[in-house]
């Protein structure tokens, strides 16, 4: 009997492990955000590719992830070479700060990139999140060279260009942060005089 309710349990298990009805998380998600200003209805409502990363739990087909990555190259609006690395210090300062975007911000305020609520960056930093990988001597790893701090730019602008259901938030296409503060947290990435590649501890 008790072999026979264990089997019943097992079959069970593959149901219990399906994804839930699309269309009951969108409207439990959708009335979350009742609240919201009308504005702001867009932002609860996937697009396509984030359609397509919730229906197949991040495990799009492999022409699926090609036609997204595709398009986030598509994106992608890179200013010349000699505008790809800023300023390292504007770079730190906008890495950490994770104002912005919420519809309670008073107008006016300026976006910060918010990378330390995912990422470890310099070494001497008290408390970041782990979500994303260690970014610690990001330029140094790679030799300082432009043709990596240009696709760390291609990155920051739309993630999706190296991982078709990717995390991270599309900063410059979905314009979070400009050309030039894209350009100064590239900097802090990619100067040789930034704590990112400095900090020893
Ligand atoms: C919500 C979390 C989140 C935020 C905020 C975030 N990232 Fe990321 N980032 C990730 C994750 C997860 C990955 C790994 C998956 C991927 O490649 O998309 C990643 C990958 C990266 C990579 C590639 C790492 C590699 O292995 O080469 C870089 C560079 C990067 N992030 C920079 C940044 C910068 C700069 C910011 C701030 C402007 C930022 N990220 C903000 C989550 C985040």
């Amino acid at each position: 009997m008790v072999r026979i309710f264990f089997l019943a349990c097992l079959l069970a298990l593959p149901a219990l492990a399906q994804t839930p009805d699309p269309a009951r998380v969108e409207a439990v998600v959708a009335a979350s955000f009742a609240s919201a200003p009308a504005g702001w209805k867009s932002r609860v409502t996937q697009d396509a590719l984030q359609e397509i990363c919730s229906l197949t739990r991040n495990q799009p087909s492999a022409a699926q992830a090609e036609a997204i990555t595709a398009a986030a190259k598509a994106s992608v609006v890179l200013p010349p070479d000699s505008a790809i690395i800023g300023d390292w210090r504007n770079g730190e300062k906008i890495a950490q700060n994770g104002q912005g975007g919420q519809f309670s911000d008073a107008p006016g305020t300026v976006s910060g990139g918010n990378c330390y609520a995912c990422h470890q960056m310099a070494l001497s930093e008290i408390s970041y999140g782990t979500l994303g990988p260690s970014l610690s001597k990001y330029g140094k790893l790679r030799d300082f060279e432009l043709a990596d701090a240009r696709a760390t730019f291609a990155k920051i602008f739309n993630p999706h260009v190296t991982l078709a259901c990717s995390t991270m938030p599309r900063f410059g296409l979905n314009k979070v942060l400009t050309a030039q503060q894209i350009a100064d947290v590239v900097a802090f990435l990619f100067d040789p005089a930034s704590p990112v590649n400095t900090d020893t501890k």
